[in-house]
């Protein structure tokens, strides 16, 4: 059985006070994730710290990074390593979100660099791959994912490949009330999972989580959740309100 996730990312949204509220309020509603699913919160750095200590005694819930700098350490001022966010009780950290893919320039290599410093330190990487809308629209989407994935995980062997998260998030669907169907994504996501499946075998394609993201929200999330390769989603807006999350985190299956 795959874990099953609903993972927010808050993205750059929120100052300390209204971080700790909105996970009062989501920890107020009890939501128990139950055997085999997770909820995961990949909060900005600054409030790395205090989610981990809320989330601490709560089962199947855990924290995490939004990003992490390709190298291990040194003289990057501003930069935030692998350890650091390791050593503040995050457990996750997304790699390669489409956001820093274009706005920081970040390629396949760096990414790649990325996910083998987060597993050294115990991280367990949610890799985000995702077609722009002129790819989707030639119709190009299957070669283009197929690249990002073979370019950022496929330096892994198999036993590391088993710790990663896939999030498929096409980057026409972020932010822009525009979901991919579900049938989109089922189709999408059973299509990186044979791509993994060539390379690492069935065994290892079947047991990797792979998430979808863009525009998720509490009334579409049955229904995406419900295809049979959708293991979750990964949610940025609606992980902003506790009600719509916690529907979220209630619609894994
Ligand atoms: P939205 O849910 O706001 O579309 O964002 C998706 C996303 O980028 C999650 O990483």
């Amino acid at each position: 059985m795959r874990t099953k996730i609903a993972a927010a990312n808050w993205k750059m949204n929120l100052n300390f006070q209204q971080a700790k509220d909105l996970l009062d309020q989501i920890l107020a509603s009890h939501v128990h994730p139950g055997p085999g699913k997770k909820a995961v919160f990949a909060v900005p750095s600054p409030f790395l710290r205090i989610a981990a200590k809320k989330m601490k005694s709560q089962d199947n819930h855990h924290v995490c990074a939004q990003n992490i700098h390709h190298k291990k350490s040194g003289a990057y001022t501003g930069e935030v390593s692998a350890e650091m966010v390791r050593s503040v009780g995050a457990e996750y950290v997304i790699i390669g979100h489409s956001e820093r893919r274009e706005y920081f320039q970040e390629t396949n290599a760096m990414l790649a660099e990325k996910i083998n410093l987060a597993l050294e330190s115990g991280l367990t990487p949610i890799f985000c791959c995702g077609e722009p809308l002129q790819i989707r629209e030639a119709g190009e989407q299957d070669a283009f994912v197929k690249k990002q994935i073979e370019e950022g995980l496929f330096n892994l062997n198999a036993m590391d490949m088993m710790k990663i998260v896939i999030a498929y998030e096409p980057i026409w669907a972020i932010g822009t009330g525009k979901t991919a169907t579900s049938l989109q994504a089922q189709e999408m996501h059973k299509g990186i999972r044979s791509v993994l499946a060539a390379k690492y075998g069935n065994e290892i394609a079947d047991s990797v989580s792979i998430l979808y993201g863009g525009s998720v929200k509490a009334s579409n999330a049955n229904e995406l959740f419900s295809q049979p390769d959708v293991d979750g989603g990964l949610v940025g807006g609606a992980s902003l309100n506790a009600d719509e999350f916690v529907a979220i985190i209630n619609a894994l299956q």
